[in-house]
């Protein structure tokens, strides 16, 4: 590992991902097998993590994976001593797992907006204790996924957005207090990326056959996406924002944030429906 500036290898580190069992924590941990990282991965969905591992089998990288949901108290604690047990370090956490709550704010409840934090923030709140001491031992990164809908709040994701708007400010104050201890902080901010969750309802559960509205030229393909994660984390980015639609939006907000309303009020933007 180089400093700060300097770029990392990511040959025999490993890595720690949550929400590995589709979409872009998926496409994540084949990016980093091919870059000769060990992974440790979790996610509720054990036999898809399975069938992940059995996939990248042919690699000759360690992966370990263990069933894990990030609402749940003990699950990241365990999930952490495991890693440390069989692989005797933690270099790089990717605190990925999430999903989001769809709804005008009078058709949801208070327990929708737990729930969605219960996994969007408090769920990365429990990645982070269960593995920073590790992390400070490493000097390594921690690298959370957030999204646009961290900078611009859309009708209808008022609970997504407000969870990643938490995970923009979380990402810049420990940037702060990590730095010191030579812990690297990068938010990973995506666009619209392949993956399941548009298929998922306000419960967290995933509907196969829900159809993905969401015009397909926008939808940047999670192998792309991972790659350009991949990049951010070896060059030790503190920011990265994924899709030039993303990067747009991001930059309208920021600027032009008069013009970022006229279009969402022009062209009707608004979350995708829940899915049934
Ligand atoms: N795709 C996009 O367009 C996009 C855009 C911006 C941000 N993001 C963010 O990217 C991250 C990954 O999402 P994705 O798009 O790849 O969606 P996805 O395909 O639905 O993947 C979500 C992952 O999170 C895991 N997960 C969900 N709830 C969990 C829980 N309680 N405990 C453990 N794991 C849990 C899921 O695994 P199990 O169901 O097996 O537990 C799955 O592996 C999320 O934080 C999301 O907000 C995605």
């Amino acid at each position: 590992m180089l400093g700060c500036e300097g770029m990392y290898s990511l040959k025999n580190k490993v890595v720690f991902i949550t929400g590995a069992s589709s979409g872009i924590g998926k496409a994540l941990a084949k990016e980093l097998t091919l870059l000769g990282a060990n992974l440790f991965l979790c996610a509720r969905r054990i036999e898809r993590l399975e069938i992940l591992k059995q996939e990248l089998s042919s690699f000759g990288t360690k992966i370990i994976v263990l069933a894990c949901d990030v609402t749940k108290e003990d699950d990241l604690d365990n999930a952490a001593a495991r890693a440390l047990k069989e692989m005797g370090s933690i270099d790089i956490v990717i605190a990925n797992a999430g999903f989001g709550v769809s709804g005008n704010l009078e058709d949801l409840s208070l327990k929708d907006y737990r729930f969605q934090f219960e996994t969007n923030v408090f769920g990365v709140l429990r990645t982070i204790y269960a593995t920073l001491e590790a992390l400070r031992k490493t000097k390594g990164s921690l690298v959370l996924i957030g999204s646009v809908a961290g900078y611009v709040g859309l009708p209808e994701a008022s609970a997504y957005s407000m969870s990643k708007f938490s995970i923009h400010a979380l990402a810049q104050a420990l940037y702060h207090e990590l730095r010191p201890h030579g812990i690297t902080v990068t938010q990973i901010s995506p666009g619209f990326v392949e993956s399941e969750i548009r298929q998922v309802d306000n419960e967290g559960r995933h509907h196969a056959n829900t159809k993905d509205h969401t015009s397909q030229y926008f939808v940047m393909p999670a192998q792309k996406a991972a790659r350009q994660i991949v990049k951010a984390i070896k060059k030790r980015k503190r920011v990265a924002v994924i899709t030039v639609h993303g990067k747009i939006v991001v930059l309208f907000q920021r600027h032009f944030p008069w013009l970022v309303d006229f279009m969402i009020s022009l062209f009707s933007i608004k979350n995708r429906p829940e899915p049934k």
